[in-house]
């Protein structure tokens, strides 16, 4: 069962969310040493990941023990201003004591199949060839349209059932896509959808309240077989709920 949390506005939505992560981060490295976390894209997450850089937040972890991935990724190079890497790095990552090689990007730059290749092997480098990844915390969005991580409405991606990572072709957009796949989403210790606006309003009432229909609104595929699914949402995108 979800846990919804509703906030006044998108500030104390982030404050939320950066307290969350912080309490999961604690928690994860306290009973296993590390913290491995899949960022998401897109712009809510950006005052999160400025609260994470500063007092009182950035204190409150042992950078040194978090694994940092990613949700999705466009098919854009790391310092392009549309890569979900590049938001990250900017307003957050770049003031942290994290080791570069606990930073997990998806590598835009390369053809999309073959970054879904080499991040599908990092990622079971990562998680000792398990069945699925079993991140601490999985952030995810949701756009206007239903869509989550780059799990687009009626594309390939939703249908993948083995492939942790796959490349997905987003016709509306005429671009690609890197996402996680929905079993790999939903194998997460912790999953936290965060959606700030009215302009969400209606998809998140069909999301969270309305008929299964996860082709039309993929954000339903997010299910964790075991884990804890959150959403923060403010009082605007949470107004028909
Ligand atoms: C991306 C994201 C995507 C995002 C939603 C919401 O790469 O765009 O992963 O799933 O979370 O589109 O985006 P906003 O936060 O900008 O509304």
């Amino acid at each position: 069962m979800a846990e919804i949390r509703i906030f006044k506005n998108s500030e104390e939505l982030a404050r939320s969310a950066a307290e969350l992560f912080i309490e999961l981060a604690a928690a994860a490295i306290e009973q296993r040493g590390r913290f491995a976390v899949a960022l998401a894209g897109g712009s809510t997450p950006r005052a999160l990941y400025e609260r994470l850089a500063e007092r009182p937040f950035a204190k409150r972890v042992d950078w040194t023990r978090v694994h940092i991935f990613w949700g999705d990724e466009r098919s854009v190079p790391p310092g392009h201003p549309d890569s979900n890497y590049w938001l990250a790095h900017e307003t957050w990552l770049k003031h942290l004591a994290i080791s570069p090689q606990n930073i997990h990007r998806i590598c835009g730059e390369l053809k999309p199949q073959e970054a879904a290749d080499r991040y599908q092997s990092e990622l079971s480098n990562f998680f000792s060839n398990k069945q699925w990844p079993d991140f601490d915390l999985v952030l995810l969005g949701m756009g206007e349209d239903g869509h989550t991580a780059s799990l687009f409405p009626h594309t390939a991606a939703l249908d993948e059932k083995s492939r942790w990572v796959t490349a997905n072709y987003v016709e509306k957009l005429r671009s690609w896509r890197v996402t996680l796949t929905p079993g790999a989403i939903n194998g997460a210790k912790h999953i936290a959808f965060l959606v700030s606006g009215r302009g969400k309003k209606e998809r998140a009432h069909l999301v969270i309240r309305g008929k299964h229909q996860p082709h039309d609104l993929p954000a339903q595929l997010v299910r964790p077989v075991s884990g804890q699914l959150f959403w923060l949402l403010d009082a605007e995108a949470a107004a028909l709920l």
